[in-house]
């Protein structure tokens, strides 16, 4: 059987991991400045994600939601204590598009309304309703599947204004920051008249932090700057430290008749103890508060290399502009540098996404990389 074709891939199998590093098969060490895409929050192999998954496991790795698991109730109270939103109730389940798919479902049966204002740069899934609300040509087609999609152009005041004058949203979806898109940040009075709008509307704010958050940004929610609340936020990524789990936190308001979401897998007793052992890690080792200081401190070396233009993001949440193309700096730096690093949202581009524990040590390393390869790719240039 062959696979699937999913994605374009670097020849490095990579076979094991610890802390900021993986290594290939052959025992080569590499600097993950991608984390698996913004999925490695605490670190690869983390000693207690390791200890907390392993017990479990041999204790009871999985039981149907049909059947009470305290550590459902354990992870809300934890997560309740390190990001807020304690009327919300949070729903398990697996992916960010599933989380996604759960969230416009909710606004359309909330509302009985079925458009959704979504944003240029947006990408939400691969699911059909995530894909609906998705605004990228590579990935998006029309495969809709039951919501009328408005696209307004992010941080454009006036089309926002008008797309809500003209219409009935049940929900307007935004990522904190957006990241596929190659790192793009909402402006701060954007976000705040969109929560504005909505409410004034009886249309529903989805807050998508399936990749900005969990500290990523240095606030645990990237939205969480902007001083505004979601009605529904959306989780994945960095929730679990690479253990699929993901989650909807739903504002207590939200009507919902009972048997309206489920999940087989969802919130199972190894998805728990994963997510467990994250927010855990995350509040014990400052990791948030880290990211805000080593993501800005690189940022600021960046913006000092030649050949880079456009750094922008938050936290260890980072995108910039090459001189080069993005995909052969990219390779250059596994090549010669042993660093991993991300790609998206345009040929130019690169996107930093780290384990949080990332120090200003691997950020030195890292820009150093970077301004070396890029001096070396145009001499080479030069000289061709
Ligand atoms: C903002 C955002 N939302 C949703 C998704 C989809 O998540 P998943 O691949 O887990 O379905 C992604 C994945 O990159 C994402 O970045």
């Amino acid at each position: 059987m062959k696979l699937f074709d999913v994605y374009p891939r670097f020849d490095v199998p990579l076979v094991r991991g610890k802390d900021v590093h993986v290594w290939d098969a052959a025992g080569r060490r590499y600097l993950d400045c991608y984390g698996g895409h913004a999925v490695i929050s605490i670190g690869h192999a983390h000693p207690r994600f390791v200890r907390r998954i392993g017990e479990q496991l041999e204790q009871l790795p999985f039981y149907s939601n049909a059947f009470p698991n305290g550590l459902q109730e354990e992870y809300a109270a934890r997560l309740e204590a390190i990001c807020g939103y304690p009327d919300h109730r949070i729903f398990f389940c697996n992916s960010g598009a599933e989380a996604n798919e759960n969230a416009l479902k909710l606004a359309s049966f909330h509302t009985g309304r079925r458009s959704v204002l979504a944003f240029t740069g947006a990408f939400h899934g691969r699911t059909s309703g995530a894909i609906a609300v998705t605004d990228n040509p590579a990935i998006a087609a029309p495969y809709n599947a039951g919501h009328e999609v408005v696209f307004v152009r992010l941080n454009d005041f006036e089309a926002l204004e008008a797309a809500f004058a003209s219409h009935d949203f049940a929900a307007a979806i935004i990522e904190g920051i957006q990241g596929v898109a190659g790192i793009r940040e909402v402006e701060a009075e954007f976000m705040r008249r969109l929560r504005s709008l909505a409410s004034a509307h009886g249309a529903l704010l989805i807050l998508d932090e399936v990749q900005s958050g969990f500290g990523r940004s240095g606030w645990f929610f990237a939205h969480q700057e902007f001083g505004i609340d979601a009605d529904i936020v959306t989780m994945a990524k960095g929730m679990g430290n690479g253990f699929p789990v993901a989650g909807v936190l739903i504002a207590p308001s939200i009507a919902a008749s009972h048997g309206m979401l489920g999940t087989t897998f969802g919130g199972g007793q190894l998805a728990c103890a994963a997510a467990l052992s994250v927010v855990e890690v995350l509040d014990a080792e400052s990791l948030q508060a880290s990211a805000a200081e080593v993501g800005a401190a690189l940022m600021a070396e960046l913006a000092s290399i030649d050949g880079v233009s456009q750094v922008r993001g938050r936290g260890l949440m980072i995108g910039f502009d090459a001189a080069v193309p993005a995909a052969a700096l990219r390779a250059a730096l596994i090549r010669d540098h042993a660093i991993l690093t991300g790609g998206g949202g345009g040929p130019a581009t690169v996107r930093l996404l780290p384990p949080l524990t990332f120090t200003r040590a691997h950020a030195a390393e890292l820009a150093a990389a970077i301004a070396a390869a890029l001096h070396t790719m145009n001499t080479q240039g030069a000289t061709e």
